[in-house]
């Protein structure tokens, strides 16, 4: 791996070890069972396609492994419903959370600190491999894949979630809004007035307008912007993908189709609350910024 990779890997490592995924949405000490609770309950509120969209309860008796478990929550979902349950993730934080988590509730799984472009597992090692929210994150995505590819069976399932470059959130959210938005950063009256309209947080605005005033060029350029507004300011790595770039990035596969879920209302202000549900799935199933991947691997061969 080149040293640019490997830099930008600790970045990666060092964000999401500061930052587990989800902390942010549970007011309650981290760790303990009230925090698994609304971690949980905030989940399943607002991404209600992922039970449906990752066939939790059809995992019976599959040797499941998830990449970047996070805080193991939907890990705790394929254990629930008697899957044979294997997560890892690139944080002693996201592990350790996740181990705690499933102590709590006395479930069976193994962890282990592990990089998802390089796994530590055998060949054909599992039924179904599932990543939600991750590959997107990783400096080599591609290769990453092909250890998916890689420690799947013949004839296993990966299901796997990237962000999509068709969506609202990324044409017209962070393509147009949030870039229009980035000006107003210059200035504290701005500042203030960002926060008011998209309740992002003061702390947050403070952080991309430092970049701002530090590099407005570098920070404003596609890829540092993309990464910058997905999952917070300090976020260094994010990408989208539509369909046919994902159908390349799975060509290994036998076969490849495609899901798209998420309105993300947080991104839709005023509009956003007052969709009903039946609505909001149709638009989100065009216009969603979660792009489902469920690739299946060839029954003999390589494929
Ligand atoms: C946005 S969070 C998603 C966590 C969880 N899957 C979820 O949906 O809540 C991204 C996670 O991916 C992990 N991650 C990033 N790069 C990784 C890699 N190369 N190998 C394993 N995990 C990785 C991070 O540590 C972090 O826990």
């Amino acid at each position: 791996m080149s040293n640019a990779s490997e830099n930008l890997k600790d970045r990666v490592r060092a964000f999401w070890q500061a930052n587990p995924c989800g902390t942010k949405f549970a007011e309650a000490e981290t760790g303990t069972r009230a925090f698994f609770e609304r971690v949980e309950e905030h989940r399943y509120r607002t991404e209600w396609h992922i039970p449906g969209a990752a066939g939790f309860d059809e995992a019976r008796d599959l040797r499941v492994l998830e990449i970047g478990c996070g805080l193991g929550t939907d890990g705790a979902r394929f254990a629930r419903a008697g899957a044979i349950y294997t997560g890892v993730d690139l944080t002693e934080a996201a592990i350790g959370l996740a181990r705690r988590r499933f102590e709590l509730e006395g479930l069976p799984g193994e962890f282990r600190v592990a990089d998802a472009e390089a796994l530590d597992f055998a060949d054909e090692s599992f039924d179904l491999v599932y990543s939600h929210g991750v590959l997107h994150h990783t400096p080599d995505t591609r290769r990453a894949v092909r250890e998916v590819h890689r420690v799947l069976r013949p004839g296993g399932r990966a299901v796997v979630m990237l962000y999509h470059r068709d969506s609202y959130n990324y044409r017209v959210n962070i393509g147009v809004l949030r870039r229009l938005g980035a000006h107003l950063l210059r200035t504290e009256a701005g500042l203030r007035l960002a926060h008011r309209l998209t309740g992002e947080s003061l702390d947050n605005l403070r952080e991309h307008a430092a970049r701002v005033r530090r590099d407005a060029r570098g920070y404003l350029s596609s890829d540092e912007f993309l990464s910058r507004n997905t999952d917070g300011a300090g976020n260094p790595l994010s990408r989208v993908y539509n369909r046919s770039e994902a159908r390349e990035l799975f060509s290994d596969f036998a076969e490849v189709e495609f899901a798209v879920h998420y309105l993300n209302k947080r991104r839709l202000p005023v509009v956003g609350g007052l969709l009903p549900r039946g609505l909001e799935a149709r638009l989100a199933s065009r216009w969603g910024w979660h792009l489902w991947i469920y690739a299946r691997k060839g029954d003999n061969s390589g494929t």
